[in-house]
């Protein structure tokens, strides 16, 4: 089956490590019976400068045809875009894995999972300002936080079934309250999940003294957005750090990061988080379509990540001295045998 893709390359270093990840694909093309049918759509703060608008009306009808999407960050359009995406498309789990492979500057060793609810909480966007004061509207509905702990679950089932709430429920006692309630409820269905929980202050002081303690971290939007960051940097770096944005039937995968306006342009960029993301998505179509094919090709690319690593191509982030592209040429060659 051929996958329509679409391809959002984004702002800062998104274009940098997008040019990596697609000679990832290339090779990945060449090297196996899967083939894709990318399609480049713009977003962000250029496009907003080139278009007048951050979000075109041509990439939401792009992502709504692909069969999945992939993307570079954006910059400060991010809430017109992904936050916007996220909502338009019911985008409702974010899967942020948290893992240091062999060969990086873990702070210690580390390999969870964060659940982040995606589509509300205080990014639901409703803030007002008037008379000198500014009020931002926290939603936490019980549909939403009872759908992101059966996804908790699903993941917990195949790991190690252990699911940590995280929230503040001492505080946010109605919005937290209702998080903590409705995720309790839905975890009990799974006897054979081991559920605790966690304030937020806590957990993010626990991420850095024994990170080993978490397997699944269940969440809710903004706190789910901060100790992402600070778990990927505990794994090794933030350019490692890949996500998915997933709904019903439709899926969207991004580095964690942002569009690093400090070094855009230098070609210095680690695009391991946007290979990474490549990674997750060829996961998430192959289970969709069943295709072994593709399963066994993310499994592929996640090895010869690590072999990379191991032999130290690294960009600088990482103490390494390869260059952004330079990253992608090496893996093109590991994955077709010659590297
Ligand atoms: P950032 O994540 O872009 O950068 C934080 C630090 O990490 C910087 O020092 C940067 O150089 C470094 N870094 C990030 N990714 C890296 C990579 N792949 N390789 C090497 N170093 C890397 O966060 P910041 O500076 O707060 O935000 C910059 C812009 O990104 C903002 O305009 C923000 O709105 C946007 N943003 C977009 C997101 C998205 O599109 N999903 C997510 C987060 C931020
Ligand atoms: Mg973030």
């Amino acid at each position: 089956m051929k996958y329509e893709i679409a391809w959002i390359k984004g702002d800062g270093i998104g274009p940098e490590i997008s040019e990596a990840a697609l000679k990832v694909l290339e090779a990945i093309e060449k090297g196996f019976n899967v083939s894709f049918d990318v399609k480049f759509y713009l977003a962000g703060d250029d496009c907003l400068n080139i278009t007048g608008k951050a979000l075109p009306e041509e990439t939401v009808e792009g992502i709504r045809r692909a069969h999945a999407t992939i993307k570079g960050p954006v910059g400060e359009t991010a809430a017109d875009v992904i936050v916007k995406l996220r909502q338009m498309f019911d985008l409702y789990a974010n899967i942020r894995p948290a893992k240091n492979y062999p060969g990086l500057n873990a702070i210690k060793d580390i390999d969870l999972i964060i659940v982040r609810e995606n589509t509300e909480g205080l990014y639901k966007g409703f803030e007002y300002e008037f008379d000198g004061k500014a009020i931002g509207i926290r939603v936490i509905t019980e549909r939403a936080s009872r759908r992101i702990a059966r996804e908790a679950a699903k993941l917990a089932l195949q790991r190690k079934k252990k699911v940590t709430i995280v929230h503040k429920a001492n505080v946010l006692r109605k919005t937290c309250g209702l998080f903590r309630r409705v995720a309790r409820d839905e975890l009990s269905k799974y006897p054979e999940i081991e559920v605790n929980e966690m304030y937020v202050d806590a957990a993010s002081m626990a991420l850095i003294r024994n990170p080993e303690s978490f397997d699944i971290i269940l969440t809710t939007n903004m706190f789910g957005d901060i100790l992402s960051d600070e778990a990927a940097q505990v794994a090794g770096g933030l350019g490692m750090a890949a996500s998915g944005n997933i709904g019903e039937d439709m899926a969207l995968f991004e580095p964690v990061h942002g569009s690093a306006p400090d070094i855009a342009g230098k070609g210095i960029a680690n695009p391991y988080s946007m290979i990474l993301s490549l990674k997750m998505m060829f996961e998430w179509l192959a289970n969709r379509h069943n295709d072994k094919e593709l399963l066994n090709v993310s499994k592929i690319l996640e090895s010869k990540i690590v072999e990379a690593l191991k032999k130290g191509i690294k960009t600088p982030d990482l103490g390494g001295s390869y260059r952004t592209i330079d990253i992608g040429s090496r893996l093109y060659d590991l994955i077709l045998g010659s590297g």
